[in-house]
């Protein structure tokens, strides 16, 4: 199964797995002219071309979209992204944030993640208490308080400029809703996803206080149970959650891993 929200072979590199259309153009007019029902009906042959299938398939994920509860709720509400609800809803059960604490985004944009935090770091005032540090390879809007390092988390020049920040300071949580660029071939975004989990695994190791938590989504499937097993080996506690939110036609699972069981010493 592919790791995230649009149809397989569609164009997702314009999608997110948040939901959000990544880069806007294409996506939004398509949104907007099925809304307008401006759209002509396919018509459906016995032996219809592949390219029509995939015009049906990706007609059927927009359609979806505009009618799911979630993305209704997040308009109304502010959020960026429907992904909003499914960390409210790891942080009610989990209890994650709480005002002081640094916290780590990774993967943030279009930022409806950072918005959750942001919201859980306040103080009676409504001001930040607490560091947000969020990270993202696409450019993202800011959210008010957060600091927004745009490039790819695994590169050196990216990692020097959280070292300046955390001041050699670690982090109470570390959050990722990464998602790779889709190929649309099934098992080589299943393989990009799981690296991207070891490497963000990695990164919560290195960055982590002992007591701090660890939130990644992750994909079941070929790896998983190993991934799982990797955080098993690291932290005291490891929860597998599938939030409301998440759509229940998709693999994803959010693992939730608390307290290191070896703290690393700084490098
Ligand atoms: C599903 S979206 C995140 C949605 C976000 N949590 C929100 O609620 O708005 C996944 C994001 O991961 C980012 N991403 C993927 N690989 C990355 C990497 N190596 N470094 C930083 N960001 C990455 C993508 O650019 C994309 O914006």
């Amino acid at each position: 199964m592919p790791p995230a929200s649009p149809p397989a072979g569609s164009a997702s590199a314009l999608f997110c797995g948040c939901g959000a259309p990544a880069a806007g153009g294409t996506i939004r007019r398509t949104v907007a002219s099925i809304q307008t029902k401006k759209v002509k009906p396919v018509i459906l042959a016995c032996t219809m071309p592949k390219s029509l299938k995939k015009l049906r398939s990706n007609r059927a994920w927009i359609e979806r979209h505009i009618n799911d509860p979630f993305v209704k709720r997040s308009r109304a509400e502010g959020y960026r992204a429907r992904s909003a609800y499914k960390l409210i809803e790891l942080d009610e059960r989990e209890h994650l944030f709480s005002p002081g604490m640094t916290v780590v985004d990774l993967g943030s944009a279009p930022g409806s993640w950072t918005q959750v935090v942001r919201e859980r770091l306040s103080d009676s005032g409504g001001g930040l208490r607490g560091r947000i540090i969020a990270m993202d390879i696409l450019p993202m809007e800011p959210v008010e308080g957060a600091i927004f390092l745009q490039g790819d988390f695994r590169e050196q020049e990216v990692a020097d400029r959280l070292s300046e920040i955390l001041e050699g300071g670690r982090v109470d949580v570390v959050i990722s809703d990464m998602a790779p660029n889709l190929s649309g071939v099934a098992m080589v975004d299943a393989g990009a996803s799981l690296l991207l989990n070891e490497l963000a695994l990695e990164f919560a190791l290195e960055h982590l206080k002992p007591e701090g938590v660890f939130v990644t989504k992750a994909f079941q499937g070929s790896g998983y149970s190993q991934f799982i097993e990797a955080c098993k080996r690291s932290f005291r506690s490891v929860a597998q959650r599938k939030p409301e939110a998440s759509r229940g036609s998709s693999a994803e699972m959010y693992v939730v891993a608390r307290g290191l069981k070896a703290a690393r010493q700084p490098a």
